[in-house]
Parts: structure tokens; C-alpha cells; sequence
């Protein structure tokens, strides 16, 4: 099984992407933000404590996030791949995740991550912020914060995988169809 990571700050284009590349490889998607909000929508217990930290622009506790993702590993079979989105978020997470894989004798197998200049990020972000009904998309001052714990929590994780010789940088801007096709080129002709 492929195990493959999207990257890049809040609006990069992370979940749009994930969404045709599973359509185009017939891999599973996980997006740890989409499992945060069904568990907020559901008023779950893990839900009502999540929803402080994303309404803030802040970072749901590690143990949580590497919880969810444990639980969706276990029930994982017969797919050809998956990707992440959204996920790893920090270091730590990303030390749990090569443990987890490790254990199934897999690893990952590619870090993509879309290269959007700051500007762009914002324009994103607050246009989805008028139609998503995304509580964390509204205000600029947090989606400022966003982008800075992006930077400073996030970001490392680049070098981690870089140094293991699996992150490929592809450009994150231009429509979206050329963009996924920059995605899908480099999964068939250097991971896969
Ligand atoms: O990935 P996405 O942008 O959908 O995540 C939305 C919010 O969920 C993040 O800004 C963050 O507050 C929270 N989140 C998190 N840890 C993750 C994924 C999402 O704290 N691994
Ligand atoms: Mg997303």
C-alpha cells in the first residue's frame, strides 16, 4: 500500500487535490480537518474539545489527531494507497505516522507539497471564508494565525522527509486541473 502525504499551508488547495487524485487512483483519502469537523457536527465529546482549538486557528492536541488516524489505519485494507491530507501537522504526529507504518512494514512514500505564495493564501481563504460556512475562515485574524502555525509547527516537517529523500515540491498555483495533473505526474513517475 502507498502512503502518501499532501502538503502545504491552509488553502494551498490540499482537500480539493486529495479529492481527484482518489478519483484518479482509486487511493482512499483521509482528511484529519474533514474527521475534526464530522466529530464537531456529531457534538461528540472529542468534537467540543476540538472546536476551541480550530475556532482559535490553533492545533487540535497530538495525541487526538494520531488517535483518529490510528483508529482509521486499523480498518484500512484493500486499498491500493492513501492519501493524507492534512495530516501530519507537526513533528511529533509525523514520528508517530512512520511508527504506525513501520509496523506494517510500509512507510511514506512521497511529502507533495503545493507551493503557494503568502497573498494567494489569503485571497483563497477569505473567498472560501463567504461560502464554506467555515468558522475558521471568516476572520483575517485567524486565518493569519493559521498560516503562521503552518510555518512554525508544520513546515519542519518538509526536512523530515526531505532528508529521507521523499518530498517533491510542485508549484500549487494555476488552475486546478494543471495542478492535479503536476501531482498525479509526479506520484506516477517517482513514487508508484
Ligand atoms: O486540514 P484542515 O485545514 O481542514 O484543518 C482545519 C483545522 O483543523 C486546522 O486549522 C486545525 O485547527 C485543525 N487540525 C488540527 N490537526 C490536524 C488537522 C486539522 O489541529 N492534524
Ligand atoms: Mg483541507
Amino acid at each position: 500500500m502507498k502512503h502518501i502525504i499532501l502538503f502545504g499551508p491552509p488553502g494551498a488547495g490540499k482537500g480539493t487535490q486529495a479529492a481527484l487524485l482518489v478519483d484518479h487512483l482509486g487511493f482512499l483519502h483521509i482528511s484529519t480537518g474533514d474527521l475534526l469537523r464530522a466529530e464537531i457536527a456529531k457534538r461528540t465529546e472529542l468534537g467540543i474539545r476540538a472546536a476551541e482549538f480550530i475556532d482559535a486557528g490553533e492545533l487540535v492536541p497530538d495525541e487526538t489527531v494520531i488517535g483518529m488516524i490510528r483508529n482509521r489505519l486499523q480498518e484500512m485494507c484493500m486499498v491500493p494507497g492513501i492519501i493524507y491530507d492534512g495530516f501530519p501537522r507537526t513533528l511529533p504526529q509525523a514520528n508517530a505516522l512512520d511508527a504506525m507504518l513501520a509496523s506494517r512494514q510500509e512507510q511514506i512514500d512521497g511529502l507533495l507539497s503545493l507551493e503557494v505564495p503568502h497573498e494567494e493564501l489569503i485571497k483563497r481563504l477569505t473567498i472560501r471564508g463567504e461560502t464554506s460556512g467555515r468558522s475558521d475562515d471568516t476572520d483575517l485574524a485567524t486565518i493569519e494565525n493559521r498560516i503562521e502555525v503552518y510555518e512554525k509547527k508544520t513546515k519542519p516537517i518538509i526536512d523530515h522527509y526531505e532528508a529521507l529523500g521523499h518530498h517533491y515540491p510542485v508549484v500549487g498555483t494555476g488552475n486546478i486541473d494543471e495542478i492535479s495533473e503536476r501531482l498525479i505526474t509526479v506520484i506516477k513517475t517517482r513514487i508508484i
